[in-house]
Order: C-alpha cells, then sequence, then structure tokens
C-alpha cells in the first residue's frame, strides 16, 4: 500500500458529456487549495502512453487488444505520474481511468468481466480515487454536441446504442461505489453545475 498524502479524483462520461470544460474550471479551483495540481489523462499521461492513445483512437483492434493497451498505458500511468504525484502531496486530477474501461470495454464492447477484474486487480492494486465525477447526460445530448465537435476519433464513431451501453454501464458503478462516485447531472448551465462541483469539492 502507498502512503496517501495527496488527492486523487477522476473524471468520466460518456463522449460528448463536457468533462472538457469542466475539467478546465476545476482544475483552475483545485488550484486555489492546492499547492500542487496534476492533470493528466487516459488513455495517455506519459509519453509512451500517448502514442498507445494515438493507435487506441485510430486503429481498428480486436476487444481484448484494446483493453489490454489501455492497462498498459494505465501502468505507465500509475507508474509514473499517479503514484509519485500523490506520494508527494499533490492533487492528481485524471480525465478518466479504470472506471472507464469498466464502462467502454465491458459495457460498450462486451468484454468480459472476469477478465477486467483481473487486469483491474494486475494494474490498479489499491490506487483508487478518492473521487470520480460522473458527468451524466442523454446519447441525444451527447450526439448533439458531439456533431458540432472537430472530426471524430474511432470511439466516437461508434453507434447510438453503444453509448447507451457505455451510460448504463456507469450508472452501475455509480450505484455500486455510492460513496466515491458522484453522478453530474450534466444537462444543466454551466454555472449550476460549477456550484456543484463547488460544494463537492469542499466536502472532501
Ligand atoms: P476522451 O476523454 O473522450 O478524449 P477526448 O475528450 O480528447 O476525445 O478519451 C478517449 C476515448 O478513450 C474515449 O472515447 C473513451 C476511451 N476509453 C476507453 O474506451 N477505455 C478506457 O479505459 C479509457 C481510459 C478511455
Amino acid at each position: 500500500m502507498i502512503a496517501r498524502n495527496g488527492i486523487f479524483i477522476t473524471l468520466e462520461g460518456i463522449d460528448g458529456a463536457g468533462k472538457s470544460t469542466h475539467l478546465a474550471w476545476l482544475t483552475q479551483h483545485l488550484q486555489q487549495r492546492y499547492a500542487e495540481v496534476v492533470v493528466s489523462r487516459e488513455p495517455g499521461g506519459t509519453p509512451l502512453g500517448e502514442k498507445l492513445r494515438h493507435l487506441l483512437l485510430a486503429c481498428p483492434m480486436h476487444r481484448e487488444t484494446e483493453a489490454l493497451l489501455m492497462f498498459a498505458a494505465r501502468r505507465e500511468h500509475l507508474d509514473q505520474v499517479i503514484m509519485p504525484a500523490i506520494q508527494r502531496g499533490a492533487c492528481v486530477i485524471s480525465d478518466r481511468f479504470v472506471d472507464a474501461s469498466y464502462a467502454y470495454q465491458c459495457g460498450g464492447r462486451g468484454l468480459d468481466e472476469d477478465k477486467m477484474k483481473a487486469l483491474e486487480h494486475w494494474t490498479v492494486q489499491d490506487v483508487y480515487p478518492d473521487l470520480t465525477l460522473l458527468f451524466d447526460v442523454s446519447i441525444a445530448v451527447a450526439q448533439h454536441r458531439l456533431a458540432a465537435n472537430r472530426e471524430l476519433d474511432r470511439f466516437e464513431q461508434e453507434e447510438r446504442e453503444f453509448f447507451e451501453r457505455v451510460r448504463n454501464a456507469y450508472l452501475e458503478r455509480a450505484a455500486c461505489f455510492p460513496r466515491r462516485i458522484r453522478v453530474i447531472d450534466a444537462e444543466r448551465p454551466v454555472s449550476i453545475i460549477q456550484e456543484e462541483l463547488e460544494k463537492t469539492i469542499a466536502s472532501i
């Protein structure tokens, strides 16, 4: 077990839920409370992880290959970024973490959950977030936001049913871990969501 002097927060949600907008605000807000705020993302967060991200977002692959590469990137991310930062007392914010694998690879792609648990046990061990903010929107809203977006990556191009499954898997995770995962209704105006985030952060 690692010494946890810092705090670990993750952001989750289906593509188009508005994570990026809230990440920018949250970072500024947390910088007022913590001397060091480390912002990172998955897949990615390290030089190798970013190369794996590039492959994951562009190349068609078997769903097990996809899961293995996600966890390969995560192993590097934990070792090089997350664990050292938590140990030195930083506030770490990761744009996605292991819940995304349950949502996308198990929920979306139908990967066997026992395989996921084995990968999780092997890779994550006991480094779980103190708080996970799950930005939840309907598929219609998410797709509308994505349509206004730049070029879509391999995940963003998936059909509506895929995102329905991903969203449901996220909500099931939240029901299993109600203390850690906070579901944020992300269809409301940004300023209202920020008020809720402020209260949530104050409570940890
Ligand atoms: P995303 O945060 O959506 O990046 P951006 O906002 O720049 O588009 O992450 C990229 C994609 O990776 C996203 O569609 C979900 C997917 N993903 C998984 O399928 N499994 C995982 O474990 C992680 C971390 C991400």
